[in-house]
């Protein structure tokens, strides 16, 4: 298989299809992390800025929002279809789908920016060497991703019920592999970057609570979607399906309380910058 072809395969497939029907579930949960994203951003109307893994081009969007120019790069097509469908009267946004890690960029942006969309890539190195060639001398590197599994018990919980029904020769999570996780460490992050030519480099500690719905159903509809379960399902038959899902409900479903399901999320907010 070709660099991220797995990657490209899942999010063109059953994930990218998952994350477009729970769009606006994910970015009102996500909302009080991209808000911290976006402000270390501070974009201007001068800026040029490229939006890696842009999904469904909500972080697109919000950075473009002050008049800035931004292009958003994701190698699904299904999501990139649906950013495309969002009202672009300014002009000033525009999407393609591509591999971040291999697409040729012209040097004239001033930000790189991602919202968990840059863990993926099968050799980070050599990716991020890559994207660093679209910034001006000087320009900015800003995401957010993942710290470990168990600093986010918003995702961890689901993980850890459905261990059971995990198959018993499942490899342990290889913090190394393209994955939500692939940046929790940060001597790691550092390591890739500064290999990659980036200089600067601060990773700080965003720590929310997320609000992941008034109800278990709407828990529920993410987790079939795009959480821990959804991969699973596939895997099996339609007794444990039953067993797994209700696992994953009864997990939630302890966490509720009068306002309703709010678990705790650990991100890094990486900056960098070219030279
Ligand atoms: C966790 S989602 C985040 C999407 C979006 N940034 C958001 O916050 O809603 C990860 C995104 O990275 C994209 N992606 C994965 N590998 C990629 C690659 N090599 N090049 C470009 N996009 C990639 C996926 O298609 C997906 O849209």
């Amino acid at each position: 298989m070709a660099d991220n072809a797995e990657q490209a395969e899942l999010w063109n497939g059953r994930l990218g299809k998952a994350w477009v029907n729970v769009e606006d579930y994910i970015d009102g949960m996500m909302a009080p992390l991209s808000t911290v994203a976006l402000e270390a951003v501070n974009a201007k109307p001068s800026d040029r800025i490229i939006d890696i893994g842009c999904g469904c081009g909500t972080t697109s969007f919000s950075l473009g929002a002050t008049g800035a120019a931004v292009w958003g790069v994701d190698i699904s097509t299904a999501m990139i279809d649906r950013a495309n469908e969002k009202d672009n009267a300014a002009g000033n946004v525009a999407f393609s789908v591509g591999d971040a890690a291999s697409q040729q960029y012209t040097a004239d942006h001033t930000v790189v920016f991602s919202r968990f969309g840059v863990m993926f890539f099968a050799d980070s190195v050599k990716a991020f060497a890559n994207i660093r060639s679209a910034l001006v001398p000087g320009g900015r590197l800003v995401f957010l991703c993942w710290q470990p599994p168990a600093a986010n018990p918003w995702l961890s919980i689901a993980g850890a019920a459905l261990q059971p029904f995990q198959p018993a020769d499942a490899p342990p999570l290889d913090p190394e592999a393209p994955g939500p996780f692939r940046f929790g460490v940060p001597e790691d992050t550092r390591k890739v970057l500064s290999s990659a030519g980036f200089a600067n480099i601060a990773m700080q500690p965003v720590v929310k609570d997320l609000h992941l719905g008034d109800t278990i159903d709407e828990v529920m509809r993410f987790q079939s979607n795009v959480g821990p379960l959804s991969g699973l399902l596939e895997t099996l038959d339609e007794s444990r399906h039953a067993q797994a899902t209700a696992a994953v409900r009864d997990a939630f479903a302890a966490k509720a309380d009068s306002k309703g399901i709010n678990l705790e999320a650990a991100t890094w907010l990486v900056t960098a910058t070219n030279g």
